[in-house]
C-alpha cells in the first residue's frame, strides 16, 4: 500500500456582510485612508455586528456550504479542528459548538490557539490523524471574529484586524497529493508583544482590568513586524529549499495577511511575483485565523491539480511557519 498523505479536499469560507472602511475609521479615530493603505494594504474589513451572533456562526455558514460542496453530511466528519483565539466561550470548545449546531454526532474535536498560525498549526495536526490511516475526513476550521477583542479608541490596532472564517477537509491520499512538508515554530518570550493582558487565569477579569481596557488586543506594532518579516520569509525560503523547489516550481505563495510590506518581503525572499502571490488583505483585513482558507476559498478556481503551493504565517505567541502543499483537485467548472 502506497503512503497515507493528508490532502485538502474541499475549501469554503464565510465572511459578515457588513463592512467597516477606512473612511469609517476615518469618524472613529486619528487616522486616515492614506496612512492605513500604505502602511498595511488595508482598504476594509468584514464585521459580524449582528448581536447573539459568534465565531461558531461563522463556522457554521462556511461548514454547511463545504458539506454541501463535497456532497456528504456531518456525520461523516471525524474530526473537527477549530482554529481560533476569539472561539465563542473559555470553554467550552467552539468544536464542540460547532459539532452541535451542523449536528456531527460521530466526530471528536477540540479547539487550538496559535493566534496568526493557528491554521497551519491545525492543518498539520489534522494531517497527522490523516497519516494514521484511522481517521477520513478531518476538518480543519480556521477563523476569528476579531472585532470582539479589538479596541476600536486605539488607532494601532482597530485599523487591522476584521472577522471572517474558512475551512478545509482534509482526507486520505495515495498518490502523493496533499500536505507535503512542513515546518512550525513557536518562541514564547515575544508574547509580550502582542497578547490580551486580562481573561486568563493570569488576570482572571475584574472591573478593574475592564476599566483597564486590557481584555482588548494589544500589539507592539514595530516588534511585531521585524520578527514577522524576518521569520515568515525565512521560513517560506526553508521550506523551499528542503523540497527542492525553485521559485519557477511554486505556483501559488498563500501567505498570512497581515501586512501587505510582509506578504512582499516573503515573496520577494523566496523570488516568487505578486502574479503567485493569494492577497486578500485589502478587502477583508487581518482575520488571523482565518486569512489562509479564504485565500484558498477565493482562489480555488484558480489552484490546479499538482500545483505546489506554499502556506506561510505568523503571529502572536510567538508562533510561526510554512507548510507545502501538492493540490489534489480540479475546481470542477
Ligand atoms: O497578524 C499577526 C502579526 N501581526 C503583524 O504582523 C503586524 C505587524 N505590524 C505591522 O503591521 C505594523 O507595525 C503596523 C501596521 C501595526 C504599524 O505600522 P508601522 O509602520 O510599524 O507604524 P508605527 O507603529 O511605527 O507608527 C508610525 C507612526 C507613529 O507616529 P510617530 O511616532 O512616527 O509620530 C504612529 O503614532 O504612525 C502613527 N500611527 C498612525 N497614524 C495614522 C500609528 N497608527 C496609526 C494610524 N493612523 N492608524
Amino acid at each position: 500500500m502506497n503512503k497515507i498523505t493528508a490532502a485538502i479536499t474541499c475549501v469554503n469560507g464565510y465572511v459578515p456582510e457588513h463592512k467597516l472602511t477606512n473612511q469609517d475609521l476615518e469618524k472613529m479615530v486619528d487616522t486616515n485612508d492614506e496612512w492605513i493603505m500604505s502602511r498595511t494594504g488595508i482598504k476594509e474589513r468584514r464585521i459580524q455586528n449582528t448581536p447573539g451572533l459568534a465565531t461558531s456562526d461563522m463556522a457554521v455558514e462556511a461548514v454547511n456550504g463545504l458539506l454541501k460542496k463535497r456532497g456528504i453530511t456531518a456525520n461523516d466528519i471525524d474530526l473537527i479542528i477549530f482554529s481560533t483565539v476569539t472561539g465563542d466561550m473559555i470553554f467550552p470548545s467552539t468544536a464542540c459548538v460547532l459539532a452541535d449546531k451542523i449536528g456531527a454526532k460521530n466526530a471528536f474535536g477540540f479547539d487550538l490557539s496559535a493566534a496568526c498560525s493557528g491554521f497551519l498549526f491545525g492543518l498539520e495536526t489534522g494531517a497527522k490523524f490523516i497519516e494514521s490511516g484511522k481517521y477520513k475526513k478531518v476538518l480543519v476550521v480556521g477563523g476569528d471574529k476579531m472585532s470582539s477583542i479589538i479596541d476600536y479608541t486605539d488607532r494601532n490596532t482597530c485599523i487591522i484586524f476584521g472577522d471572517g472564517l474558512g475551512c478545509v477537509l482534509l482526507e486520505p491520499n495515495e498518490d502523493g497529493y496533499g500536505i507535503v512538508d512542513s515546518i512550525l515554530k513557536i518562541d514564547g518570550s515575544g508574547r509580550q508583544f502582542l497578547f490580551q493582558k486580562a481573561g486568563g487565569s493570569l488576570n482572571p477579569p475584574t472591573h478593574q482590568t475592564i476599566d483597564a481596557r486590557e481584555h482588548y488586543v494589544y500589539q507592539d506594532g514595530k516588534t511585531v513586524f521585524k520578527f514577522a518579516v524576518t521569520n515568515m520569509a525565512q521560513v517560506s525560503a526553508d521550506i523551499m529549499e528542503r523540497n527542492h523547489l525553485t521559485a519557477d516550481d511554486v505556483a501559488w505563495l498563500v501567505p498570512h495577511q497581515a501586512n501587505l510590506r510582509i506578504i512582499d518581503a516573503t515573496a520577494e525572499r523566496m523570488g516568487v511575483g505578486r502574479d503567485k502571490v493569494m492577497i486578500n488583505i485589502d478587502h477583508f483585513g487581518n482575520t488571523t485565523n482565518g486569512t489562509l482558507p479564504l485565500c484558498l476559498w477565493e482562489w480555488e478556481t484558480k489552484l490546479k491539480k499538482g500545483d505546489n503551493i506554499i502556506l506561510a504565517a505568523f503571529g502572536g505567541g510567538f508562533t510561526w511557519g510554512a507548510i507545502y502543499i501538492k493540490w489534489a483537485y480540479n475546481t470542477p467548472a
